[in-house]
């Protein structure tokens, strides 16, 4: 069974690719590099091409039995201001890669959603069932291709898992691959770089939570890669098109994580308050008990696993090995 990895080279692709092959699966994976890294994909095929190439991307369809897609551009604040950005890539070209995916035959499809599509949940913990109304360009965009492949299951028969990811976070256990991002805006590697030269912003200290500081729901992205091998096999076993929460079900403050950066690194997070980040919700956290249901899935790894990991991934970057 020949897997295609669009996006392979990135953060969840490239361990979703590692999760795949450790399962048996052949994987190709199938990247523009525009934010990916060929340091992500050692040891894979890599096809270097772009979403929007429907010629190569009919090429390589024919040599796969499924798809998993997580070629997105994935910065909530950029797609504000450039949201044709967000559109042309995450929108008009994943239409190209869906319908090509339809033409070449293949009826399984794993996409990389978000719990953004759900905007300001209306309670918490986030079930499936909260309404879908996003709250900025990039749920949006994701939030089409979630309505694209309901449709296209509705009229073509293409069977999709859609997971919605809650904050993914940490590195593979291997030590060879983990988060590059350019920037960098998410707060454990901003938190784990703040115990040296940097500083961390603490984007608000007044949400009506306990320590008074945003709480997430944040997943090892090693979890993460191995719900898409179950999402995957429910479809090969038949089961029906699905949308899942992909979080742990709890979470963590701010402040917490600055804690668990702290006891990770034997050394302090220099940080400061700052105010609000426009935008954040004070509260996102999964009801991750369908996927448990669908799958028989469920996070393992710990928030002390998620930091470790990224501190020896880091280190190991820094250090150039
Ligand atoms: N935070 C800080 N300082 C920083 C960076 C983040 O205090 O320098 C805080 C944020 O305010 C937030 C929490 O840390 O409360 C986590 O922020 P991240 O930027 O790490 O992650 P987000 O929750 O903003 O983003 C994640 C995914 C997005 C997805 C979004 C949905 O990375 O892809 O959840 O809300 F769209």
């Amino acid at each position: 069974m020949a897997i295609l990895v669009v996006g392979g080279a990135g953060y969840i692709g490239s361990h979703a690719a590692r999760a795949l092959r450790r399962s048996g699966y052949e994987v190709i994976l199938y990247d523009n590099l525009s934010t990916g890294h060929r340091r992500l994909a050692q040891g894979f095929e890599l096809v270097d091409g772009d979403m929007a190439d429907e010629p190569k991307l009919r090429s390589v369809l024919t040599r796969v039995d499924a798809v998993m897609h997580f070629a997105a551009h994935a910065y909530v604040g950029e797609s504000v201001e450039n949201p044709r950005k967000y559109f042309r890539n995450n929108v008009e070209a994943a239409l190209t890669l869906l319908n090509a995916t339809l033409d070449a035959g293949i009826r399984r499809f794993v996409f990389s959603s978000t719990c953004a599509v759900y905007g300001v949940p209306t309670q918490i913990p986030i079930t499936e069932e909260n309404p879908r109304q996003p709250v900025n360009p990039y749920g949006t965009s994701k939030l089409f291709c979630e309505y694209a492949l309901e449709a296209y299951d509705r009229a073509y028969g293409l069977r999709s898992a859609r997971l919605r990811y809650f904050n993914a976070a940490g590195a593979d256990e291997s030590g060879e691959i983990g988060e590059l991002h350019d920037p960098e805006t998410h707060l454990i590697p901003l938190a784990l770089a703040a115990t040296g030269p940097g500083e961390l912003q603490i984007f608000g200290t007044d949400y009506p939570t306990p320590d008074g500081t945003c709480i997430r729901d944040y997943i090892h992205v090693s979890d993460l890669a191995e719900a898409h091998v179950r999402a995957l096999q429910h479809l090969e076993k038949g089961g029906d098109s699905v949308a899942l929460n992909l979080g742990t079900g709890g979470g963590h403050s701010v402040l917490e994580v600055i804690h668990a950066a702290e006891a990770a690194t034997g050394r302090a997070v220099r940080r400061k308050v700052g105010p609000r980040r426009p935008g954040d919700p004070p509260v996102l956290v999964a009801d991750a008990r369908r996927a448990q249901q669908v799958l028989g899935w469920k996070a393992t790894r710990t928030l002390a696993d998620i930091v470790s990991g990224a501190w020896q991934w880091m280190q190991r970057v820094q250090s150039g090995s």
